[in-house]
């Protein structure tokens, strides 16, 4: 039988069997409607508030508010996933009251497009951002961000960990930071969350972006966690679901699989990542043997399943299928769009040139993955890197010819 090893979990996950079993009879038996006064749209309701605080206290999100050590519920919003709350996090903070009219955000030029596309719309309606810069490994720089904090700052949105590189950002600090300047801070924790520890409290966090399929939960539901007294403008306005800021007949089952997925993935963090750490270790130094090879990323401060590469004389997307006949999924950052290669904004942010940063490769490992997945991808990636070779305009004499590379790109 053919091989087929996935090793793109940073693009989603396979859902986890827990999760799975805790949402069906969400699915089936109880489908009412939470918003409903008979049985089955109480339990639902019930079931809801209960995710809500699995959620909240995997976060830390809040203090117990009694005895029996239930937290706070209020400030775990359920979403359509990590985009809607980056989305409600931002624009819904930017008009709301808590800004007190201040005009100006700051976030980073390494950010998801939820977040950049969400700072471009609010430029046009008059709002200020700032793009922060990142260096070589793809940490914001924080003098920086010290000297672009004014009166007028309201928010500072800085992902905690990067979907393409997996570095991890220095969140107390930043936090720290915008709070002296009398912001708010918000992060966008999708990558980041299951996979490294989070406490919002410890962290100085105001708003957090979560997202299920990111974890083994399902696809297209997520949180935004508020800390209590943060005010914001809905979203989407209707029933009045989720505190008014989301409204909508909710997710049950989604929510509940958010919850259980999430509550597994916290449980047994460390030893799991400490296993998925050996793996992408492996994975690197395997890959790292290929000549003309770069690894892009912190390597210290990341998450543990993430694996970036650059490989020159090669294009990313035609690495992507080749991968993908031999059973391998892995991403890259180029995306082909209008006939011409677009490189990754974060690649181009963190300074690789142009032609270089077309060949990306993204190899996120999870808990599923073995010692064998990983040799299998090693022997596949070094197969294909050559065989792409031999065949590459840019390839001469068994190395990259950059100036041919630098006329094919432009
Ligand atoms: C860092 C980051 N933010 C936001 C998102 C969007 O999440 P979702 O796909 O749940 O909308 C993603 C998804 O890849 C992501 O990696």
């Amino acid at each position: 039988m053919k091989k087929f090893v996935y090793a793109d979990n940073a693009a989603t996950t396979p859902l986890s069997e827990t999760a799975f079993e805790a949402m069906k009879p969400w699915l089936t038996e109880y489908y009412g409607n939470p918003s409903s006064l008979y049985r089955i749209g109480r339990a639902a309701k019930e079931a809801l508030n209960e995710a809500r605080a699995t959620v909240g206290k995997c976060l830390n999100a809040a203090m117990p508010v009694n005895e029996a050590n239930d937290y706070a519920p209020g400030e775990i919003i359920f979403t359509a996933g990590g985009s809607q709350a980056d989305n409600l996090a931002i624009r819904g903070f930017m008009h709301g009251p808590g800004a007190k009219g201040r005009k100006h955000i700051v976030t980073s030029k390494i950010e998801h497009h939820a977040v950049l596309y969400t700072c471009e719309a609010l430029e046009k309606e008059g709002f200020r951002v700032t793009y922060l810069d990142v260096d070589k490994q793809g940490r914001v720089d924080l003098e920086q961000l010290k000297r672009e904090l004014s009166e007028d700052t309201a928010l500072v949105t800085i992902m905690a960990a990067n979907n393409e590189i997996g570095t991890i950002q220095p969140i107390r600090e930043i936090a720290e930071l915008a709070h002296a300047a009398g912001a708010k801070f918000h992060t966008d924790a999708v990558q980041a969350v299951g996979h490294m520890h989070i406490d919002v409290q410890e962290m100085g966090i105001d708003m957090l972006s979560l997202s299920a399929h990111k974890f083994r939960g399902p696809r297209g539901v997520g949180v935004l966690y508020v800390k209590k007294g943060v005010a914001l403008e809905p979203l989407v306005y209707g029933g009045g679901q989720e505190r008014g800021l989301v409204s909508g007949t909710e997710n049950t089952a989604g929510c509940i699989g958010l919850a259980a997925a999430m509550k597994e993935a916290v449980e047994g963090l460390d030893e799991k990542m400490g296993y998925v750490k050996k793996l992408t270790d492996r994975l690197v130094e395997g890959v790292m043997k290929i000549p003309y090879t770069h690894y892009t990323g912190d390597p210290v401060n990341r998450l543990p399943g993430t694996a970036s590469f650059v490989f020159e004389a090669i294009e990313g997307e035609g690495l992507i299928l080749r991968l993908d006949l031999a059973g391998v999924c892995g991403s890259t950052g180029s995306a082909c769009s209008t006939g011409s290669l677009d490189p990754s904004h974060v690649l181009m942010a963190i300074g690789l040139p142009h032609e270089i940063a077309h060949g990306s490769l993204r190899l996120t490992l999870g808990e599923q993955n073995t010692e064998e997945d990983v040799d299998y991808i090693i022997e596949t990636v070094t197969q294909v890197v050559g065989t792409l070779r031999a065949m590459s305009p840019v390839w001469e004499d068994g190395r990259p010819n950059l100036t041919a590379a630098s006329n094919l790109h432009g």
